[in-house]
């Protein structure tokens, strides 16, 4: 691996998870680059402007842009500018990290593809095209504004079948999720506002827990296992607790945890923000 890859790994990555990803690189991978890397800050608001024109990695179809949000817990994002459809502005906008096991990616116009063991993935909607990673790739909310030249991205951007998050705060009525009454159930969604996905349980032991299902190793969503009653990363096999404990690495750090409360009809989560 040249000694400017390895530069970059640092760069986007941080020295920790760079040597693990550099460590994985074979010594024969094609010259396939990560797509070039700037800094945009956030609005309040969550959303990032890019004003494309301003970019020229980004600016022709077929370009792409690695976009780190300085002050954030958001993961890099890579920004593509696709030609599916033969649309002329027409931007996606994905996780820049291989689920596999961490590099930052490329694209060649039409597939998203990691440079270090060439896994593929959709540049639409980050589905994996060829392996050996098998985890899709987190997609993000952008329009793009053809009369200023504007893409805008919204980090926070959730469903519109779960409540929101107002001012760090999401209220969860029971009578529309009922599960949370009963030991052993739970319910998932993205509060709009915040933009990633949160898991609620009902503990055995009557007590609620709200957790983030972002990883804490390398950013990939868990998955809410009900047979093992955990919470399982795909992407390197980290496990924990419905109360977000690691019990199995590589991630070391617990997942973000929610202050949780009852009333009568709902329950509250704080610090959803
Ligand atoms: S890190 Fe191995 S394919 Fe991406
Ligand atoms: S991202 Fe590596 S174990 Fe979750």
């Amino acid at each position: 691996m040249s000694s400017t890859r390895r530069g970059f790994l640092k760069g986007i990555l941080g020295t920790g998870a760079a040597g693990a990803a550099a460590s994985t690189l074979p010594g024969c991978a094609p010259d396939i680059d990560p797509a070039p890397v700037t800094d945009i800050s956030a609005s309040a608001q969550g959303t990032v402007d890019i004003l494309v024109s301003r970019y020229p990695d980004l600016e022709p179809v077929g370009g792409a842009l690695t976009v780190r949000v300085p002050g954030t817990e958001t993961v890099p994002l890579l920004v593509v500018h696709s030609k599916d459809d033969g649309a002329p502005d027409d931007f996606s906008v994905l996780s820049s990290i291989c689920t596999h096991v961490g590099c930052p990616l490329g694209y060649d116009g039409k597939d998203v593809i990691c440079p270090c063991h060439l896994s593929r993935f959709n540049a639409r909607d980050g589905a994996v095209l060829q392996r050996p990673a098998t985890v899709a790739l987190q997609t993000f909310s952008s329009e793009y504004n053809v009369n200023t030249g504007v893409l805008r991205i919204n980090l926070r951007a959730g469903q519109s079948d779960f409540p929101p998050a107002v001012a760090g705060e999401v209220v969860l009525p029971l009578s529309q999720f009922p599960a949370l009454r009963d030991v052993g159930g739970s319910v998932t969604g993205v509060p709009d506002g915040y933009g990633r996905r949160i898991f609620v349980f009902r503990m055995q032991d009557g007590s609620l827990s709200a957790v983030d299902s972002i990883c804490t190793h390398l950013n990939c969503e868990v998955e809410h296992r009900t047979q093992e009653a955990d919470l399982f990363c795909a992407c390197h096999a980290s496990i924990f607790t419905l109360d977000g404990a690691v019990t199995q690495g590589p991630a070391t750090r617990p997942l973000k945890r929610f202050t949780v409360s009852e009333t009568p009809d709902s329950v509250v989560l704080t610090g959803v923000a």
